[in-house]
């Protein structure tokens, strides 16, 4: 039987990379639930939404559609039919994605979609509530985490990637505001679900991390 397994954690710790290693050694389908909230928040950018009017907010929504494409081991989340994924991970992004992530229609449609799309199991699914709201029975959850200095690290060579250099001081002051923002919210907040296995990832290599999960998603299999 396809299993369900929810990975959760803090902003930048290697969850999709271990959701994505994860998905291709067990033949699931990988769904990055923090690029649905970029998506959200880049349409609310392109909109000039203001998000503390819930009345532009829930027209905004209804505008909204979010499509995923998997090409191999990629998956490209499209907004209403564009793909957006460069724009998804810029700095405007980043400063603007936890505080719509704290809205409850939009985490109410979020939710109803990822729910949609793992009913059948055999998924990967990262982010903020897969364990504990999302998909609270999976049979494999994780959580994620990794020391500061080695997660601004990371978000720093991938912003310099993107080809926007960005000094690791914004990214650090980025990076524990958004945490902070996920972790004390009132709708879903980022905790432990029950039942976790909790993996700090800052000293082992993206194989020795794989290598783990994979042996607990067999056992639970
Ligand atoms: O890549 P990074 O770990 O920095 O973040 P992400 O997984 O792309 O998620 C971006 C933001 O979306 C998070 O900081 C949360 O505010 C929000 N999010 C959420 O609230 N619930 C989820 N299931 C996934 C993301």
């Amino acid at each position: 039987m396809p299993i369900t397994i929810a990975i959760d954690g803090f902003s930048s710790c290697g969850k999709s990379t271990l959701a994505k290693d994860l998905a291709a050694s067990m033949g699931y389908v990988y769904v990055d639930s923090g690029a649905m909230y970029r998506a959200v928040t880049l349409h609310f950018l392109r909109m000039d939404i203001d998000i503390n009017n819930i009345d532009r907010v829930n027209e905004a929504l209804a505008d909204l559609r979010l499509d995923f494409r998997n090409e191999g081991t990629h998956q490209r989340v499209l907004l209403n039919g564009q793909i957006v994924e460069k724009e998804l991970r810029s700095m405007a992004v980043n400063k603007l994605v936890s505080p719509v992530a704290t809205l409850s229609n939009v985490r109410a449609e979020l939710v109803r979609q990822q729910q949609h799309i793992g009913r059948d199991g055999g998924i990967v699914m990262d982010g903020r509530d897969i364990g504990t709201v999302v998909f609270p029975n999976a049979e494999l959850k994780l959580f994620v985490t990794a020391e500061t200095q080695e997660r601004v690290r990371r978000r720093v060579e991938e912003l310099k990637s993107l080809g926007t250099p960005t000094p690791s001081k914004e990214v650090e002051v980025n990076l524990t505001e958004r945490d902070r923002i996920d972790s004390t919210r009132e709708d879903s907040p980022l905790r432990k679900a029950e039942g976790v296995v909790v993996i700090d990832n800052t000293n082992l290599s993206r194989e020795e991390q794989a290598d783990m999960c994979l042996a607990l998603a067999k056992l639970r299999a």
